[in-house]
């Protein structure tokens, strides 16, 4: 399988938001690849604008009155089930809102100030996944589209499939797979196999100041590497604004080819349930 490296992926996704038309390519894009990266968005007030373009910003649990979230070390959420965002420790690979009823589409995170060390974006298709799934297990990809295949977030939480059929061919995902995650026992046997999936799908994207990414929160899972100092991102989630159309879930076929990246492993880490 063909590899590139992480600034490949940024170059190969990158918008310039401020070029007419700006939706319509976006969009096009987002439906093909589901990813957009950008440049340039150095202020919070460019965020929050280039946000509301393109979406319906919601406010959320963390967010400010105006729907961004500030992403950072907090130093009160270390240990907070549900709040690592907020800490300064590694992500796994998850949906934002896995546990909502209906989580945002939408994702945008621009990167306001860079971390001492560590702290590096880490994205994985899902549709390279779902692929790697169906043609290595394709038992594992009929569990997990089961209904009641995943129960995400505290309490009661949320059922949802991990491979949801919106319609025809199409697929979307949703997941987490921290300590708000529980999963059918039917699942539970190709959990391995689908956090090797993951594994082998993660590519890192480290951001420097100023730039962001966009991505179909459907397809997509997002995360990120542990760091060390000041590491400052906003956040604004939410679904498509007008003029921003996007079909229900992605097509699925020839995914974007897997990577090796400088973000560690899953696999064998005692952190995943
Ligand atoms: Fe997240």
């Amino acid at each position: 399988m063909p590899n590139s490296s992480p600034s490949a992926l940024f170059r190969d996704h990158l918008a310039d938001p401020r070029r007419p038309a700006v939706r319509a390519r976006i969009s096009a894009q987002l439906t093909e690849q589901g990813l957009v990266t950008m440049d340039g968005l150095e202020r919070r007030e460019q965020v929050l604008g280039l946000a509301r373009v393109l979406m319906k910003v919601n406010r959320h649990r963390d967010s400010d009155p105006d729907g961004l979230t500030v992403i950072r070390d907090t130093g009160r959420h270390q240990d907070r089930p549900g709040f690592a965002g907020l800490s300064s420790a590694e992500l796994f690979p998850h949906t934002e809102g896995s546990a909502l009823p209906v989580p945002p589409r939408l994702m945008l995170l621009a990167l306001a100030r860079a971390a001492d060390s560590g702290g590096a974006c880490v994205l994985v298709d899902g549709r390279a996944v779902y692929d790697d799934l169906l043609a290595g297990h394709p038992d594992a990809v009929e569990v997990l589209a089961e209904d009641r295949a995943g129960l995400f977030g505290t309490g009661s939480g949320t059922f949802s499939p991990v491979f949801a059929h919106p319609g025809g061919e199409r697929i979307q995902v949703r997941l987490r797979l921290d300590e708000l995650a529980r999963f059918h026992p039917r699942v539970e046997p190709y959990l391995p196999a689908l956090r090797a999936a993951i594994d082998r799908h993660r590519h890192a994207l480290p951001l420097r100041a100023g730039q962001a990414y966009l991505l179909d929160n459907y397809r997509w899972l997002h995360a990120r590497t542990a760091f060390g100092g000041g590491r400052v991102a906003y956040r604004a989630l939410g679904d498509p604004q007008v003029g921003l159309t996007l079909p229900a879930g992605f097509s699925v076929g020839s995914a974007l080819a897997a990577e090796p990246t400088e973000a560690p492993a899953l696999v064998g880490g005692g952190a995943w349930r």
